[in-house]
C-alpha cells in the first residue's frame, strides 16, 4: 500500500479518545441536487480490510445516498474532544449497496451488517425515512436477519484524497494538511493553524 501519510495520526486519535461518546462520530457533508451543502452525524464503523478507506453504514432510501450518487465528492469531519483535534477527510465515496458485485466491498458489507447491533439493524425496516410520518402504522420491534443484509443497507465507502488535521492543544497550535496526487501519493505540509 502506498504510504498514507495522515492515518497514523488520525488511528492514534481514534485510539485516544476510544473512551469518549463522541469517538467515532462524523460529520459528513455532501452536496444537494440544487449545490447547496447538506450535512449530518454518522457513525465510522472502521476502515475497508487492509485499506485506508473509512466506511459508514447507510440505507439507500435516504437523501444523502442520492447526494452521493449524483455527486461523489463528500467531506467528513471528525472532532476529537479528549485530544483536542479536528480531522477533516475529503473524497470519493463509493456505496457498497446490495448491486455491489466487488468481493471487497460485498464482504465489508456482511461483515458490518453482522457486527451491528440488533437495535442499528431495527432501524433498516422502518419505512422510507424523511417521508411523512404515519402513526397508526406501527414500526416493527422484530431485527432482522443478522446474516443476510436488509436490501436497502449500504456502506458508504470513502476513498480520501485530503485531509487537514487540526490540533488545538499547544500555544501555537499546530495543522497540517495532506494531499494525494493523481498516482496515489501522498504529501504532506505543515501548514499555519
Ligand atoms: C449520533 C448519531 C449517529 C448517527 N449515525 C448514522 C449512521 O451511522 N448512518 C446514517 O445513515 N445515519 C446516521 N444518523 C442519522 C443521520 O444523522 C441522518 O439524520 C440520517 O441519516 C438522514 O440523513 P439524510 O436525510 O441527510 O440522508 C445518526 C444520527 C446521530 C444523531
Amino acid at each position: 500500500m502506498v504510504e498514507t501519510l495522515w492515518l497514523p495520526s488520525f488511528e492514534l486519535a481514534l485510539h485516544r479518545n476510544r473512551g469518549t461518546p463522541t469517538g467515532r462520530l462524523v460529520q459528513l457533508a455532501t452536496v444537494r441536487k440544487d449545490g447547496r451543502p447538506s450535512v449530518r452525524t454518522v457513525v465510522l464503523r472502521g476502515f475497508l480490510a487492509e485499506t485506508h478507506r473509512p466506511h459508514f453504514a447507510s440505507d439507500t432510501r435516504t437523501v444523502k445516498v442520492e447526494e452521493i450518487r449524483e455527486h461523489p465528492w463528500v467531506e467528513a469531519c471528525c472532532y476529537f474532544p479528549q485530544t483536542r483535534e479536528q480531522f477533516r477527510l475529503g473524497g470519493l465515496v463509493t456505496v457498497a449497496s446490495s448491486e455491489s458485485r466487488d468481493p471487497g466491498l460485498v464482504k465489508a458489507r456482511n461483515e458490518v451488517w453482522s457486527e451491528m447491533s440488533d437495535e442499528s439493524r431495527l432501524a433498516y425496516t422502518w419505512p422510507d425515512p424523511g417521508r411523512p410520518r404515519h402513526h397508526a402504522v406501527p414500526f416493527s420491534t422484530t431485527p432482522p436477519d443478522p446474516h443476510n443484509p436488509m436490501p436497502h443497507f449500504c456502506l458508504l465507502v470513502l476513498d480520501v484524497r485530503e485531509v487537514d488535521h487540526l490540533e488545538l492543544s499547544g500555544n501555537p497550535q499546530h495543522r497540517w494538511r495532506y494531499h494525494c496526487d493523481d498516482r496515489g501519493r501522498w504529501s504532506g505540509l505543515e501548514i499555519n493553524p
